[in-house]
């Protein structure tokens, strides 16, 4: 393997580490401990895991996490009466609604609602809009963390050519945006996009986030690149047995690549590092 291991899990633990001593600098300076809600609705198992290591992770911060669970079948009306509610509450600094939320219920009409300074997901439109137009605000967990992942691995972004595959709104979009921000040269592909290899083959930084199973081969990675995967799939082996792995063929992908992330272990533990320290940071602004 000729790449460099990108470590996640070592990252994240020192940025868990300095979001832990700026919650003792506000507790010294004798305020409340920063308080993160988290709405959950419904009891899908992967949202009940995500919710679970979120609150785990509040903890060892010293942030409070205030768990709301309502049933699947709670009118959307109630989630928003609820949102409005954590709004208004001077004891909650940040708001996040877990997804997917069930079929009956209107996603962007419930993000809408949250206070955008309370929304440590970055996925309200005010949020959305203000990285689209390079303005403060609170950014997307899982692209924050690609981001710090690419500058401390590779230092200086402006000028490099970047590929970011997937356009969703809460991790394709956004990390495009980050990109750009950083004066990289950014392209954004898609379904529709041809000569996906070709487009690849002249990223520095390839950034894949599509959610399908090692779809990025060895031969699409330019020599040296900077490989970050966000995707997380379950592979089921010929023995029956499954496992994890991304959106891009790993252990092709490392012979070329000169950095790359793993799957488990490369972006997954700085979405939660980053969405504590969002949430220190919603707290630092309040009085
Ligand atoms: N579901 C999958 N990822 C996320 C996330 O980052 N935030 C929220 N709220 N829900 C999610």
């Amino acid at each position: 393997m000729a790449a460099r291991l990108i470590d996640g899990r070592a990252h994240a633990a020192r940025l868990r580490e300095t979001v832990r001593a700026r919650v003792e600098a506000i507790r010294a300076a004798g305020q409340r401990a920063p308080a993160l809600a988290v709405v959950l609705v419904g009891a899908e198992p992967a949202s009940e895991v995500y919710v679970r290591s979120k609150t785990r992770a509040c903890a060892e911060a010293g942030i409070t996490a205030l768990e709301h669970r309502l049933p699947e079948s709670t009118p959307e009306a109630d989630l928003l009466d609820l949102v409005v509610r954590l709004n208004a509450d001077p004891g909650v600094d940040g708001i996040l609604v877990q997804l997917p939320l069930p079929p009956h219920m209107d996603a962007g009409a419930v993000i809408a609602a949250i206070d955008p300074a309370k929304d440590v997901d970055g996925f309200h439109p005010e949020n959305a809009g203000r990285l689209a137009s390079g303005l403060a605000g609170f950014v997307p967990c899982t692209p924050l963390g690609c981001l710090r992942l690419i500058e401390d691995t590779i230092g200086r972004i402006a000028g490099l050519d970047a590929l970011v595959i997937g356009r969703s709104t809460i991790v394709g979009r956004p990390m495009a945006s980050l990109l750009l921000n950083r004066s990289a040269t950014v392209t954004i592909a898609h379904s529709q996009t041809r000569n996906l290899a070709a487009l690849a083959r002249r990223a520095d930084i390839l950034v894949a986030a599509v959610g399908r199973p090692e779809m990025v081969r060895g031969d699409w990675i330019r020599p040296g690149a900077c490989v970050i995967d966000v995707g997380i799939n379950r592979r089921t082996l010929p023995d029956g047995r499954s496992r994890l792995v991304g959106d891009v063929a790993f252990a092709e992908a490392a012979e070329v690549a000169g950095a790359i992330t793993p799957v488990p272990g490369g972006v997954g533990p700085m979405t939660i590092a980053c969405l504590l320290e969002n949430t220190v940071r919603a707290a630092e602004r309040t009085p």
